[in-house]
């Protein structure tokens, strides 16, 4: 019988839980032990890999203030990612765990040192969410008075690849001798400089870690306009986006494959993963008032549009929420999101774009009913676009130990029992996994 199944992730951040909801753990996650239970509970159902969102500013462009940024907790606070990774790796065996690292924030040696850490001390599980930032707010806090355009980020972020690739090959595999008799730790023959000068950087090398598990992290991206799509196909294992139905996942998912094979990549070799929010009820009925309860509040029409007015950097308060946008927008952040977000010629007012599809911004499909049901449709939807994955979140990406609990023993169970996803995992190493099937 053919293989039917498909690869399951997580899209969370290292902020308040639903903590404004009965439901909630209280809004206070700092010692990382809600999240470290979270991605255990996220190996019990095999996922792939759980990932770790990251912005490197407070938001200030709702109403142009942070007041209500702060008041909500919406995108602040936020801690670091790439700590809660490896607290999550060394409480899990298998689960891959991704952390999200700017391009314009590290210098291109500490991503490399620090994810050759992480990827050895998870035995190999560690990815990387390859991101170049969308916002001027981030880039004052790193030494620019404003971001470059997307078209440079992309040089960089091009450039960038390639050196921290020559410090992750500057050891060769076999460069730890570790020979206590003739009392060789390493082989200096087999640890090279890199003297990379380039047009952004400059790097000397050799990288000052061991060669881990996997070499190279796992790389996720999201590019979604076409040239971010083009630095995806070259240089991502695994790519996330949001897309627009069915029809929507089929032409992105034929359009990276069709990029990658252009350059000479086996296109099966990428994994893309569409983001998706179920909403779960014993009946159908349940499960979409429970959606409506939820996307239709004040408070997450404010949270949806604070989080949008950031990313893009354009203020939403200025728009009439029962209104339609009046002009077609763009912005030099995330533009990917920013279209998916406006539908453009829809018609559609302020409110209704913000509650739709449950914030617009993270869902590729409705997926509104009992666990049966979405699994059902999850496996049909997968069949007509040929792979290769969910990504699953919630609207605003705030969760509670019950959404968890819903998706891990309500929807997975259901997936597992028509063959759709994982009941066991094979490998050590996170790219196995996602190459497994
Ligand atoms: C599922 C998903 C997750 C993303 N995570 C982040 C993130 O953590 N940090 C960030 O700065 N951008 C994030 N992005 C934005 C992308 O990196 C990218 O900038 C965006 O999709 C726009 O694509 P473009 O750069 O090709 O216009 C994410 C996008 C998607 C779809």
């Amino acid at each position: 019988m053919a293989d039917k199944r498909f690869h399951l992730a997580w899209f969370m951040n290292f902020t308040p839980d639903e903590w404004r909801e009965p439901f909630g753990q209280g809004g206070n996650p700092w010692d990382g032990q809600f999240y470290i239970e979270m991605a255990q509970a996220m190996e019990r159902a095999c996922f792939d890999l759980i990932m770790i969102e990251d912005k490197l500013m407070v938001p200030e462009t709702y109403g142009g203030s942070r007041d209500l940024s702060l008041k909500h907790a919406m995108m602040v606070p936020k801690a670091d990612p790439a700590p809660l990774a490896v607290a999550m790796g060394m409480a899990t065996k298998h689960l891959g765990v991704v952390a999200t690292m700017s391009t314009m924030a590290y210098p291109p040696f500490m991503l490399a040192r620090l994810s050759s850490t992480i990827d050895s001390l998870t035995k190999g599980r560690f990815g990387w969410n390859v991101v170049t930032s969308a916002e001027d707010l981030m880039a004052k806090n790193f030494g620019m008075d404003q971001l470059p355009p997307r078209e440079d980020r992309y040089a960089m972020a091009d450039e960038y690849m390639d050196v921290v690739g020559k410090l992750f090959d500057s050891w060769e595999p076999d460069a730890v001798v570790l020979d206590r008799e003739n009392g060789i730790y390493a082989d200096g023959s087999k640890v090279h400089t890199v003297d990379h000068k380039g047009r952004f950087y400059q790097v000397r090398g050799p990288l000052n870690t061991v060669p881990s598990p996997q070499r190279r992290p796992v790389y996720l991206q999201a590019g979604a306009s076409p040239r971010g799509r083009d630095f995806a196909a070259q240089h991502a294992d695994a790519i996330v986006s949001v897309a627009n139905g069915v029809e929507g996942m089929k032409e992105f998912r034929a359009d990276i494959r069709a990029r990658a094979a252009k350059i000479g990549r086996d296109p099966d070799d990428i994994k893309v993963f569409f983001c998706i929010t179920p909403s779960l009820g014993e009946t159908e009925a349940e499960a979409r008032a429970r959606y409506e309860n939820v996307t239709m509040s004040d408070n997450f029409v404010t949270d949806v549009l604070i989080s949008i007015s950031a990313i893009t950097e354009i203020d939403f308060a200025q728009f009439e929420l029962d209104k339609p946008l009046p002009e077609k927008l763009v912005t030099n952040g995330e533009s990917g999101t920013l279209d998916k977000f406006q539908q453009w010629g829809s018609g559609k007012t302020l409110r209704q774009l913000a509650a739709d599809g449950g914030g617009g911004l993270v869902s590729s499909l409705e997926l509104i009913g009992t666990p049966a049901q979405v699994a059902q449709k999850m496996g049909e939807a997968m069949a007509e676009v040929g792979g290769d994955g969910f990504l699953i979140t919630t609207p605003v990406l705030r969760v509670s130990r019950r959404y968890i609990t819903e998706i891990v023993d309500g929807l997975v169970p259901e997936l597992q029992k028509r063959g759709l996803t994982r009941t066991e995992y094979k490998h050590q190493l996170l790219r196995d996994n996602l190459r497994e099937f």
